[in-house]
């Protein structure tokens, strides 16, 4: 049973549909032996409708394309397709394209009259585009200082850190070291100390039968003002320095003597030694009675009792009784 055939839409001329249908009915009327009957069938009332299309593309162009390219029957597939390459393009452009076929929306495209630019689609080489590569980065300078920075760095702390470095610098510092000594050399060695000679006050100021202390720290004496040395009223100056290994006793005023830390030996007030290793009584220094009334100390000169010199005039100043 034929189908019964179907009007064409109120066509325009080169619609998809009209060109498929010219094709087909070419191709029947052409004796295609391949194209199905329904197909045969369907063609005649299409193809009134397509004819019409009298512009360059219309389906006589692509009919007449199809003829002279292929002289005849073709799948409707094929045939579809070619025509609209050789109709607009022609079979020189269709070489040209080194075989590759345009789409069916190209041909369509080119049988509506778009006919240049398809024929330039067409024809166009297909160019395999090249990936586009990633710009190279580009190293920044400040790391690029920093890296030999780096670099320099360990180069110094290796050649620092190199036999031949460490024993230069040994060298060099001993050298140094020589040298501030002998600067050293160049200048005397001076040692500050109190004068050996000053001035205590007036006699006035030791009463009988004590002990002062006063000068002690700073001059290292005891001021004693004493009759208990062979009865006599005497005022004298007793070096703090203990004669056993020179230790510094300590007046004990509750016991009326002087007592060594050390190794406790023990003093008279009038500083006879009477107990412990002290082999000798403590010693004296110079005193006398300046012209302005004061009493001064000598400590440049001393004065042992084992030896007689407490017999000196220069080692005591007569005592008032006041
Ligand atoms: Fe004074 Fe030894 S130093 S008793």
């Amino acid at each position: 049973m034929s189908p019964k055939p179907k009007a064409a839409p109120a066509a325009k001329p080169g619609s998809t549909s009209d060109i498929l249908a010219a094709i087909r009915a070419q191709g029947a009327k052409g004796g295609a032996s391949g194209a199905p009957p329904e197909t045969a069938t369907a063609k005649p009332a299409a193809t009134p409708k397509a004819a019409p299309a009298a512009k360059p593309g219309s389906t006589s162009d692509i009919l007449a394309a199809i003829r002279a390219g292929k002289g005849g029957a073709a799948a409707p597939t094929a045939s579809a397709e070619s025509p609209a390459v050789k109709s607009d393009v022609g079979p020189a452009a269709a070489k040209a394209s080194g075989g590759v076929k345009p789409s069916v929306e190209e041909m369509l495209k080119a049988v509506r009259g778009d006919t240049a630019s398809a024929a330039v689609a067409i024809a166009a080489p297909v160019v395999p585009v090249k990936p586009t590569l990633p710009p190279i980065p580009v190293k920044p300078v400040a790391a690029k200082d920093k890296k030999s920075a780096g670099t320099d760095r360990r180069s110094f702390v290796a050649a620092c850190l190199s036999p031949m470095a460490i024993g230069f610098g040994s060298m060099a510092a001993t050298s140094l070291i020589w040298l501030l000594d002998l600067a050293r050399f160049m200048f005397p060695n001076v040692l500050v100390e109190p004068p050996t000679k000053f001035k205590i006050g007036p006699p006035s100021d030791y009463p009988l039968g004590g002990v002062s202390t006063k000068w002690l720290a700073a001059r290292g004496v005891w001021i004693v003002h004493t009759d208990q040395y062979k009865g006599r009223n005497l005022i004298y100056a007793l070096a703090s320095v203990c004669t056993h290994l020179g230790c510094t006793p300590n007046w004990l005023e509750g016991e009326q003597k002087y007592k060594c830390p050390c190794h406790g030996s023990g003093f008279y007030i009038n500083g006879v030694n009477f107990e412990g290793p002290a082999p000798r009584p403590l010693e004296r220094v110079g005193i006398k009675l300046a012209s302005d009334g004061q009493l001064e100390v000598d400590k440049s000169v001393k004065f042992q009792e084992e030896m007689g010199q407490w017999e000196d005039s220069n080692s005591f100043v007569e005592g008032t009784l006041a």
